[in-house]
């Protein structure tokens, strides 16, 4: 019999393609699998974002307050299309979070009124002066390019040079409460700093965490590459900030004469020269972005060298004094290379920290240390 039988053939040849199809399967079920898994790891998020960790080179990611370029995320919607009264947009809520959120934002815009040093309750009195958060944290803090606090809730905890460790939002807030306000720390569990951490995280709701946006921090400012020019900053000033800040500096003062309708720049109801914005180059960028009053990241009223000269002159004002900034950075090199104050991690002079030319000194940080820094 050399003829097959057909009816043994038939079986044995459908089981052969049979396995053949489930072979086919299970490979294409694996090559899924694997693929599903990849996805779902290089998105998934972490819990919180150390932007900064020790040994990374890039100084400029620590908090804010390095620059973000807006050409950097072209794609990305605009977190800052509209602001946010809580006031008004939770008017009827009563629940206990709404209630705290309203406070924060109360605390932000009249910080003056509720723990300033003439709020009138000597118990409640933690800022040494009469400046309000949103002084410099425009609009409530939702401003972009003005340190805004969109965002800032899902960023922290962070590294921050300043202490050499991972610091929490809380300790970030009470840094500007004893530099920019020249006070002292918020009680961290208090209600007032639950309220600012409640209004805070409303604003921050829609941004993913961990994530750094365009619009925070400030704008970028082109330094010049020489030392302050003290007489064109004055120049600068007169033409286009005294017809608010006033000649003398100290700004004008609510018709209620608590708080200012302008704030004063330098003298004893400012910041203290522990504070960031008495460093040349974050002042510059804030007054970039955001001087004369009306400008904007898209329509500055100052170009780089303006910016520039007028921040050094507004700094090289008296004003009041931090004590122990000694002890700020305890890894020096850390320290930004404008703050104005020694110790330092080289040999330029304090004048040169203050008032420039900078590029000299970022440059021996990078070949010393591999720090490149912006600030
Ligand atoms: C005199 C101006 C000024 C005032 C007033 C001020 N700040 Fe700031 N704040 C700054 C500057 C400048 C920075 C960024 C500083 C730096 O370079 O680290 C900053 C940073 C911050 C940050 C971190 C932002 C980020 O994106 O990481 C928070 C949060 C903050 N401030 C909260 C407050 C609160 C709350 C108040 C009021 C109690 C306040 N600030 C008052 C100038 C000010
Ligand atoms: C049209 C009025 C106006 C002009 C002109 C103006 N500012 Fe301001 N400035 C303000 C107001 C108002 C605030 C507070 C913002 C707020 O509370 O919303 C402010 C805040 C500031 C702050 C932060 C708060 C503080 O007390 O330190 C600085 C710094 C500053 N201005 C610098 C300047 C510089 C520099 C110029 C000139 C290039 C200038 N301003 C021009 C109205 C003005």
């Amino acid at each position: 019999m050399s003829q097959m039988d057909p009816m043994k053939e038939r079986p044995t040849g459908a089981l052969i393609s049979t396995v053949t199809k489930l072979i086919n399967l299970v490979l294409l079920l694996l090559v899924a699998i694997v693929a599903i898994t990849v996805a779902f790891y290089s998105y998934d998020k972490p819990l919180f974002t150390i932007n900064w960790i020790e040994g990374s080179s890039d100084v400029s990611s620590e908090s804010a307050v390095g620059t973000t370029d807006s050409k950097e995320q072209p794609e990305k919607a605009s977190f800052f299309t509209e602001i946010h009264n809580p006031l008004e947009e939770l008017k009827e809520q009563t629940d206990l979070n709404s209630e705290y959120i309203k406070y924060g934002y109360q605390l932000i815009s009249e910080t003056y009124k509720y723990i300033g040093p003439e709020n009138g309750d000597a118990k409640m009195v933690y800022t040494g002066n009469n400046l309000a958060c949103k002084n410099c944290h425009l609009d409530a803090g939702q401003k972009k390019f003005s340190a805004p606090y969109v965002g800032v809730f899902g960023r922290f905890p962070q590294y921050r040079g300043r202490e050499n460790t991972i610091g929490t939002l809380q300790d970030r807030v009470n840094g500007c409460m004893e530099r920019s306000m020249n006070g002292k720390k918020l009680p961290v569990d208090g209600k007032e700093m639950t309220a600012i951490m409640a209004y805070m995280k409303w604003v921050s709701d829609k941004v993913p965490t961990g994530e750094k946006i365009e619009g925070s921090g400030f704008v970028k400012v082109e330094i010049p590459n020489r030392k302050v020019d003290l007489a064109h900053g004055e120049e600068v000033y007169k033409m286009k900030c005294a017809s608010c800040h006033g000649v003398d500096g100290q700004g004008i003062k609510m018709p209620s004469g608590l708080g200012y309708t302008y704030p004063p720049l330098w003298g004893n109801d400012s910041y203290n020269h522990g504070a960031g914005m008495n460093r040349v180059l974050t002042a510059a960028q804030f007054i970039k972005g955001n001087m004369p009053f009306g400008a904007t990241s898209e329509n500055p009223m100052v170009t780089d060298e303006e910016a520039y000269d007028v921040a050094g002159f507004i700094d090289s004002h008296q004003r009041p004094k931090k004590k122990n900034t000694e002890k700020d950075y305890p890894k020096l090199e850390r320290k930004p290379v404008s703050a104005p104050y020694g110790p330092y991690a080289d040999e330029f002079s304090q004048e040169q920290h203050q008032f420039g030319p900078f590029q000299e000194i970022m440059a021996y940080y990078e070949k010393e240390y591999n720090l490149k820094k912006t600030k």
